[in-house]
């Protein structure tokens, strides 16, 4: 029988390949693994909730239920709280980033961005969510408070990002800039095991993905590339849970949009806690990710916590085949 690797195994691993590493990015990234077991045992209880209470009312045990993506929130803050390895966590469920004041807080090197239950409308219909994650090297001074700009800084300063989709299996993807890895949970075990090594996106024209419901509302260049894509009788398949989407576009090949539109003019996703760590594993599968205006979603300095992003993500010859189209029918372009 082939022995398995353990997510925990394979960090400690992959740190013996940097002599002066302090084992904080590890501890910090299994760390995030337990956090994600536990959401992953609330997500597979989801179903129960109407046994269990519904939102906002009591359950059997006297607690508050709590709405799922909420729950996540609050377990994955108050787990990283105690573990000591990051010092602030910026989160799209909060309007502000926690810092985390302890002794061990203030010292710690990073700050963690973090989605924790993407795409929850899709709970009550049993579709797939997934958790999204990134962590910057911290740029204000150690041993003090974390301060807004350790959460300001472009992906291309994020020094690991990674995923968790609970789906049929729960598996979580990540990355320190040197490929991406991929880890299926055995529940048995209780361990994530290594089950997606060095991953590759595929480069097919198979699928696309984006809500075609938008359609009327998206500017021409971006119409223009969907009626191609469906003239050339690709498959369209759309999840509406972005880390369903990509994943499923990073194992088989394909292209995830989400546009501008008329009612969103910057899109719906948000740069810091979706686009940027999406973009930086994609990229590290050697993908590529971009906004409506062609510029790498890596490389856009963000302005605020809830900055939102258009994005246009996938294999590299469909992304470079969509910037062609933008370039040939933006008005006002040459082409
Ligand atoms: P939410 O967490 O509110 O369910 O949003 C999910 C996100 C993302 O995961 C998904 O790709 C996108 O929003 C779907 O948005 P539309 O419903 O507008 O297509």
């Amino acid at each position: 029988m082939e022995r398995i690797t353990t997510l925990d195994e394979f960090i400690l691993d992959k740190q013996k390949d940097f002599p002066f590493a302090t084992g904080e990015l590890s501890g910090l990234l299994r760390d995030i693994g337990v956090a994600a077991k536990i959401v992953n045992r609330e997500v597979n209880r989801a179903g129960l909730v109407n046994i269990l209470g519904l939102e906002g009312s009591t359950n059997k045990t006297g607690d508050e239920v709590q709405k799922l993506d909420i729950f996540a929130n609050n377990k994955l803050i108050d787990y990283m709280k105690n573990s000591g390895e990051c010092s602030g966590i910026a989160s799209e469920e909060l309007e502000d980033f926690v810092k985390l004041p302890t002794k061990e807080g203030k010292e710690a090197k990073y700050v963690l961005v973090v989605d924790p239950l993407d795409g929850s409308s899709n709970i009550d219909v049993n579709v797939s969510v997934g958790t999204i994650f990134g962590i910057y090297r911290r740029v204000s001074d150690h041993g003090k408070e974390c301060e807004l700009k350790d959460f300001l800084q472009p992906g291309n300063k994020l020094v690991a990002a990674g995923f968790i989709l609970y789906g049929t299996s729960t598996i979580m993807m990540y990355t320190t800039g040197n490929g991406v890895n991929g880890f299926t949970l055995d529940p048995s075990l209780g361990e994530f095991c290594l089950s997606h090594q060095s991953l590759k996106i595929p480069e097919n024209d198979k699928y696309y993905s984006v809500n075609q419901g938008y359609y009327l509302q998206f500017d021409l260049e971006m119409r223009r590339y969907i009626d191609y894509c469906s003239d050339s009788r690709r498959s369209l398949r759309y999840i509406g849970s972005m880390v369903s989407d990509i994943h499923r576009n990073i194992i088989k090949g394909g292209i995830f949009l989400y546009p501008n539109s008329r009612n969103n003019p910057q899109g719906k996703l948000r740069l810091l806690y979706e686009c940027n760590p999406m973009a930086m594993i994609v990229e590290q599968a050697g993908g590529k990710a971009i906004n409506s205006n062609l510029e790498r979603i890596l490389d856009i300095e963000p302005k605020s916590l809830h900055q939102r992003s258009p994005i246009i993500i996938g294999s590299t010859n469909m992304v470079d085949e969509f910037e062609e189209f933008v370039k040939k029918y933006r008005p006002g372009k040459e082409g």
